[in-house]
């Protein structure tokens, strides 16, 4: 039997959030249309955080709701805290992502509070967007490195991992913020995560700064993982993470997991359009890195 591998794009938001334009809402909406178009059936539309912070996800209310009443894809947003939530919900989203960091300093730097004191934000905004029947996703940032403290133990990661999981979390997103992992170190830290959360719950996310994504990916898929994170073009970073470039770019997981044979649903070259109309809108036309 062909196995599946689920892929959850984020560069609506993990690719959008680092860039120095920020793009107008029907141009957002355009980029989701085309990613639906490629066969994405999870795509992260924006983030519900601080507009002064990222204004680069300001509007997202706007995106969601041009997207009101839409069957067969999921758009989960990003949310920090209780006022996201509210935003969240009063915009429509069925599908949040909250986000947590295995490093102090880095939960500090993005979130504005320790690890303990996002855990104690989180919990009601876990109950409410239940009671109100929203999936919620979790993030685990720093899972390899982080930009402020070096090395993080994996027994760090791990705990964060299974607190996620613990508070309603469908799915447990790691996260090499810095793209600064390689595939041993990959593998140990997910075979760790994955003694505390089962395995068919993670999903990987790796930015690609220094070129190991895709051998980061096909080392974690050996242990098992089926759900990959990347976004088009290979967009993206994060503001509060120094050195970070963009993420897996979507094109080259698919053709990794096509020559693997597992089956996407997804279009390689479809989405490489989507890319392309991204990078134009950015002012980035020729920044393409890949041909068909
Ligand atoms: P804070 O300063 O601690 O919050 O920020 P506060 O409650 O003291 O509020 C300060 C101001 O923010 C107030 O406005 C609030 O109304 C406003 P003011 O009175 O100053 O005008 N505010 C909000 N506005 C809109 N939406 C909200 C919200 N909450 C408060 N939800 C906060 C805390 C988290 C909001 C802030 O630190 C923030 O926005 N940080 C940005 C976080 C972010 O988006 N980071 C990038 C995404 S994470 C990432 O990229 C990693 C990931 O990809 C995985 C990986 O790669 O590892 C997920
Ligand atoms: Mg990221």
């Amino acid at each position: 039997m062909v196995e599946h591998v689920r892929i959850v794009e984020v560069g609506p938001r993990d690719g959008l959030q680092n860039e120095a334009a920020t793009l107008p809402v029907e141009t957002r909406v355009s980029f989701i249309e085309k990613l639906i178009a490629a066969g994405l059936t999870t795509i992260e539309a924006g983030s519900f955080v601080s507009p002064r912070r990222v204004p680069q996800m300001a509007d997202t209310a706007a995106v969601l709701k041009a997207f009101a009443g839409r069957r067969g894809v999921s758009l989960p947003v990003l949310v920090p805290n209780m006022t996201g939530l509210e935003a969240a919900l009063a915009a429509g989203a069925r599908e949040i992502a909250i986000f947590a960091s295995a490093s102090e300093s880095f939960s500090q730097k993005n979130i504005n509070c320790s690890i303990a004191e996002s855990f104690e934000r989180f919990a009601p905004v876990v109950e409410r967007a239940q009671a109100e029947g929203v999936a919620v996703r979790g993030y685990v940032s720093c899972v390899l490195g982080c930009p402020y403290e070096g090395a993080v133990p994996l027994s760090r990661v791990a705990d964060v991992a299974e607190r996620l999981a613990a508070l309603g979390c469908y799915e447990v997103s790691l996260g090499d913020t810095i793209g600064v992992g390689t595939p041993n170190a990959a593998r140990a830290m997910l075979r760790a995560v994955a003694e505390r959360v089962p395995m068919k719950s993670l999903a990987v996310h790796f930015h690609d700064t220094k070129g190991q994504a895709v051998a980061n990916i096909y080392a974690c898929l050996e242990e098992g993982v089926r759900v990959v994170d990347g976004s088009a073009g290979g967009l993206g970073g994060c503001p509060y993470a120094p050195g970070a470039s963009g993420n897996v770019a979507t094109e080259d997981v698919v053709y990794l997991l096509d020559g693997l044979g597992f089956e996407t649903g997804v279009d390689r070259a479809a989405i490489m359009e989507a890319a392309r109309f991204a990078l134009e809108a950015l002012g980035k036309g020729g920044a393409m890195r890949r041909g068909p």
